[in-house]
């Protein structure tokens, strides 16, 4: 097991002598947590940590215990060793807020019957199944995009995996309520760091006050959107195997409950679903348009190996490089940008043993940009994902769908999508920032251009998609 920079190892006033705390924070954070590092830049005080406690570090917030994690093992015993110790940590537990109790909350036997059931949704073969539509979806965008014009590439992305989830997995067309549903969206997005850090919001929610009136009716446009498409299914009486329609069949009956069930399902494979694969998308393209000779390799990749025609699923092995610059963005800029586990009863981790109700964080956006896994790494380098080099790498040191039980169940899917609508766009546009657009990331339940992402799109010309005399080099940093 790895060792943490400053190894003091203590015990908190208090706690029984059982207990041995990894370095870290002697001061509670409660006042501070508020203060310094908002709730707005919790990237801040993860770095922090990693930079001063090392792998591992303890922190009090009120009279709650947490510990970060920054080495692979830590992150696998949490993840895999020792999952069934664990259930999902107390932000998490806030997104029922909109989520419900669908697959990313629930926790035990419903977590399970929930996985079994979306599973044939993403085998092989049914994802083989969705390419078509997503390359006809991304399609569709780029011949509605015009030379030199300036867009907002965050918001086209969200637009783009939003149509391709509710058509591939919920046989849904959504394209005319796509605007009113990636509004309500953002309203919620926009007050997620409030409502994580506001106690007793689930409760809130229900007395309404201003603050969470904004909330309560976003969140009734989007169950508005969800409940239509349900509603429609069932009248097609559609058993098409779309991931929609398995979900009915599981459901027993149309009771109320039932039907909650099935919405908390379905909004939450939504969510997860687009948001995520938008973002790393938008990321993509603000990393190749800083970095001119990956750029490059990436555009002769998809000219060589399309000659000008649509891709297929089967052109996807073959995108080895796109893929490559989808994997090193997600390194550097990973949706999923942190997670965390709640330990149900005491758990040990190295030589530290920790108490029941210890939160447990790990920081995807912290661990990717870690020197001793990654050198120089804020360096865009998508050499970092040849087969050789990631067969060299050790295991969780990229972690962008997580690990263990609770892994991503959309990996195949997103990693799949990803690479057609990138090639699709970039087969007839490059992007470039619009100069003086402010780039920032934001971490919200994703991690989000915080000000968008003002692009100009600019024609390829095909048939000399190469080299250009100014031309810099690649790995410009992130
Ligand atoms: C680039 C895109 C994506 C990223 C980076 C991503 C990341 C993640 C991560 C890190 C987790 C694990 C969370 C945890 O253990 O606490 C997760 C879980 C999940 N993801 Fe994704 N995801 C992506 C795309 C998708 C897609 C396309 C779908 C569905 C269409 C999806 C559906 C889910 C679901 C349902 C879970 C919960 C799985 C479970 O707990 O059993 N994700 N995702």
């Amino acid at each position: 097991m790895a060792t943490a920079a400053r190894n003091d190892v203590r015990e908190p006033a208090g706690r029984p002598a059982k207990y041995r705390f990894p370095p870290g924070f002697q001061r509670n954070l409660l006042w501070f947590a508020l203060r310094k590092f908002r709730p707005a830049n919790p990237i801040l005080l993860f770095q922090h940590l990693a930079r001063d406690y090392g792998d591992i570090a303890h922190y009090k917030i009120g009279w709650h215990h947490i510990v970060f994690l920054n080495h692979p093992d830590y992150i696998r015993e949490v993840l895999v060793v020792q999952n069934d110790n664990f259930i999902k940590e107390r932000t998490v537990q806030r997104t029922k807020m909109l989520l419900g109790e669908g697959m990313i909350t629930s926790e035990s036997a419903q977590h399970r019957t929930q996985r079994l059931v979306a599973q044939p949704a993403f085998h092989r073969q049914r994802i083989s199944e969705y390419a078509n539509t997503m390359v006809e979806e991304a399609a569709r965008m780029r011949d509605s995009w015009r030379d030199a014009e300036e867009r907002d590439i965050a918001i086209d992305m969200m637009h783009l995996t939003l149509n391709v989830v509710a058509q591939t997995l919920f046989a849904t067309d959504l394209r005319g309520e796509v605007d009113e549903l990636a509004d309500a969206i953002n309203r919620i997005m926009g007050l997620y760091n409030f409502l994580v850090m506001l106690p007793a919001a689930e409760w809130l929610v229900h007395v309404r006050p201003p603050g969470l009136a904004a909330f309560v009716r976003a969140r009734k446009r989007i169950d508005a959107v969800v409940y239509r498409m349900i509603a429609a299914h069932r009248q097609r009486h559609s058993e098409g195997g779309s991931l929609l329609d398995l979900m009915l069949a599981a459901s027993p009956d149309k009771s109320a409950v039932s039907e909650q069930s099935l919405r908390d399902q379905v909004i939450t494979i939504f969510l997860a679903g687009y948001e995520t694969v938008a973002n790393a998308l938008s990321w993509t393209w603000y990393l190749l348009s800083q970095n001119p000779e990956c750029e490059r390799l990436f555009h002769e990749e998809i000219d060589r190996e399309l000659q000008g025609r649509l891709p297929t699923f089967n052109d996807v092995p073959r995108l080895r490089y796109v893929e490559m610059v989808l994997a090193e963005s997600m390194r550097l800029y990973p949706p999923a940008w942190a997670m965390g586990r709640y330990a149900r009863a005491d758990f040990q981790l190295g030589d530290f043993f920790l108490p029941a109700k210890t939160t447990v964080l790990m920081s995807q956006f912290v661990t990717h940009r870690d020197a001793r896994f990654f050198p120089d790494p804020l360096r865009f380098d998508p050499e970092r994902f040849t087969p050789e080099a990631r067969s060299r790498r050790t295991k969780l040191t990229y972690f962008p769908f997580g690990a263990g039980v609770r892994q991503c169940i959309g990996e195949s899917f997103a990693s799949m999508e990803g690479v057609l609508l990138l090639t699709t766009l970039a087969q007839k546009w490059k992007l470039r920032l619009v100069p003086g657009h402010r780039v920032e990331p934001e971490p919200l339940i994703t991690l989000r251009p915080k000000y968008g992402m003002r692009m100009q799109v600019e024609a390829r010309n095909q048939s000399k998609a190469s080299r250009s005399a100014d031309e810099q080099l690649c790995h410009r940093g992130a």
